[in-house]
C-alpha cells in the first residue's frame, strides 16, 4: 500500500516571532529541517518513481520542499494556511489585547469561528475536498507539505477523528506523519526529525 506523508513546513521566521499567517521564509532551524526531510524522503521513496510532493502556494512550504530532488512538485492553493483575515500577521497576545471579543469567540468555538475577512476551520475543511479526492485517487506515494490548521483537517479525515476535535489536534513542527491505508484500516507512524 502507498503511504501518504504529512508534514508542516520547517519553522518560519513568523513562527519564531509568534505571528500567525504571513508569508515569511524559513528560519535557520527551518532550513535544517528542509534538509533532513529531503534525506528522509529520498530514502523512504527511493524506488517510488511515480511519487509526488505537494505544497501550498506559500513560501515556507515551497522552501521546505526545495532540497527534495527527483520528484515532481505540485502547488495547491487549497493547501494554504487558514486565512486569518484582519488578524493576519498578529500574535495571539495582540489579538487578545486589541480584539478581545474576537479572541473570546474563537476560544469558545474554534471550529466554527471565522476570522473577519478570513476563514474558519469549517471553511478550510470544505476547501480541502478536491485535495482529498485527488489524494484518494493517487496510486503512488504523496508527500504533503502544508500548515498547522490544514494538516489537522487532513489528518482528521484519514485518522477518522471527529469534527469537533480538529482544531485541537496536536500538529508539531519538524515531524512526519506517515499514513498507510491498507485492507485492515489505517496505520500511522511518526518520525520526529529534530528535537
Ligand atoms: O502559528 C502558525 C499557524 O500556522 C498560523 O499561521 C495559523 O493561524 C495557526 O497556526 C493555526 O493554528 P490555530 O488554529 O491553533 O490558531
Amino acid at each position: 500500500p502507498r503511504p501518504i506523508l504529512l508534514t508542516r513546513h520547517g519553522e518560519s521566521r513568523d513562527n519564531v516571532r509568534g505571528r500567525i499567517g504571513g508569508d515569511t521564509a524559513l528560519s535557520g532551524t527551518g532550513e535544517l529541517y528542509a534538509k533532513k526531510l529531503s534525506n528522509f524522503v529520498e530514502k523512504r521513496l527511493k524506488n517510488e518513481r511515480a511519487a509526488s510532493i505537494w505544497t501550498s502556494t506559500l513560501q515556507r512550504t515551497i522552501l521546505t520542499a526545495n532540497p527534495i530532488g527527483g520528484f515532481p512538485k505540485v502547488q495547491w492553493r487549497a493547501l494554504d494556511e487558514i486565512n486569518a483575515g484582519v488578524c493576519d500577521g498578529m500574535s495571539y497576545e495582540e489579538i487578545k489585547k486589541n480584539m478581545p471579543e474576537e479572541y473570546e469567540s474563537r476560544k469558545k468555538d474554534k471550529l466554527r469561528y471565522r476570522y473577519p475577512r478570513g476563514e474558519s476551520y469549517l471553511d478550510v475543511i470544505q476547501r480541502l475536498e478536491p485535495v482529498i479526492i485527488e489524494l484518494e485517487r493517487q496510486r503512488a506515494p504523496v508527500v504533503v507539505i502544508s500548515h498547522q490548521a490544514v494538516l489537522r483537517a487532513l489528518y482528521a479525515y484519514f485518522a477518522d477523528r471527529p469534527l469537533k476535535e480538529i482544531p485541537h489536534i496536536e500538529m508539531p513542527l519538524h515531524t512526519i506523519i506517515e499514513i498507510q491505508m491498507g485492507v485492515t484500516g489505517v496505520q500511522e507512524k511518526r518520525y520526529k526529525l529534530m528535537d
